[in-house]
C-alpha cells in the first residue's frame, strides 16, 4: 500500500506556527507519527510552498503506482482552482486533511475548492485528522 502525502504552503513550518490551531509537532514529527501508526503503509511525503510544483507532483504521480492520495493543501484549499483540477484527474482514493477546523475559522477559509474532488474530508483534530484519513483510505483502496 503506497500513499502519496502532499503538503501545501507553510506546512513545513509546523512547530513554529500557531500551536493552538496546528499543534506543537514539526512536519517531520507528523510524518514519523503516521509511519509509526501505519507500519504496513509505504508513505511518500512531499511538501512545497509553490502551487505549480504541487501540481507537477500530482501529474507525475499518475505515472507511479500510488494506491491513494492524502493532501493538506494549506491555504491553496481556499484559492486554487488549478490544484483542484489536478486533484480531480487522479483516479485513486483521495482524502483532504486539515489540522484545524476550517469551518470554524475566518469566512475565507470556509471556501474549499478541493472538497468536491476528494472522497473524504478530515479536519479539526490535528494529527488525528491524518490518522483518520489514512484509516479511511485503507478501507477505500484496492492494492
Ligand atoms: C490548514 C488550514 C488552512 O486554512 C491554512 O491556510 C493552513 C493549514 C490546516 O491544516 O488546518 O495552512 O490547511
Amino acid at each position: 500500500m503506497n500513499i502519496l502525502v502532499i503538503h501545501g504552503p507553510n506546512l513545513n513550518m509546523l512547530g513554529k506556527r500557531n500551536p493552538e490551531l496546528y499543534g506543537n509537532f514539526t512536519q517531520d514529527e507528523l510524518y514519523e507519527e503516521l509511519s509509526n501508526q501505519f507500519p504496513n503503509v509505504d508513505f511518500t511525503f512531499y511538501q512545497s510552498n509553490v502551487e505549480g510544483e504541487l501540481i507537477d507532483v500530482i501529474h507525475h504521480s499518475m505515472n507511479e503506482n500510488y494506491n491513494a492520495l492524502l493532501i493538506n493543501p494549506g491555504a491553496l484549499t481556499h484559492t486554487s482552482i488549478a490544484l483542484r483540477d489536478a486533484v480531480e484527474m487522479l483516479e485513486i482514493p483521495k482524502a483532504e486533511v486539515h489540522l484545524s477546523n476550517i469551518l470554524e475559522r475566518e469566512d475565507f477559509r470556509k471556501v474549499d475548492y478541493i472538497k468536491d474532488v476528494v472522497d473524504g474530508l478530515f479536519m479539526g483534530k490535528k494529527i488525528d485528522s491524518y490518522i483518520e484519513a489514512v484509516a479511511f483510505l485503507l478501507t477505500k483502496s484496492v492494492v
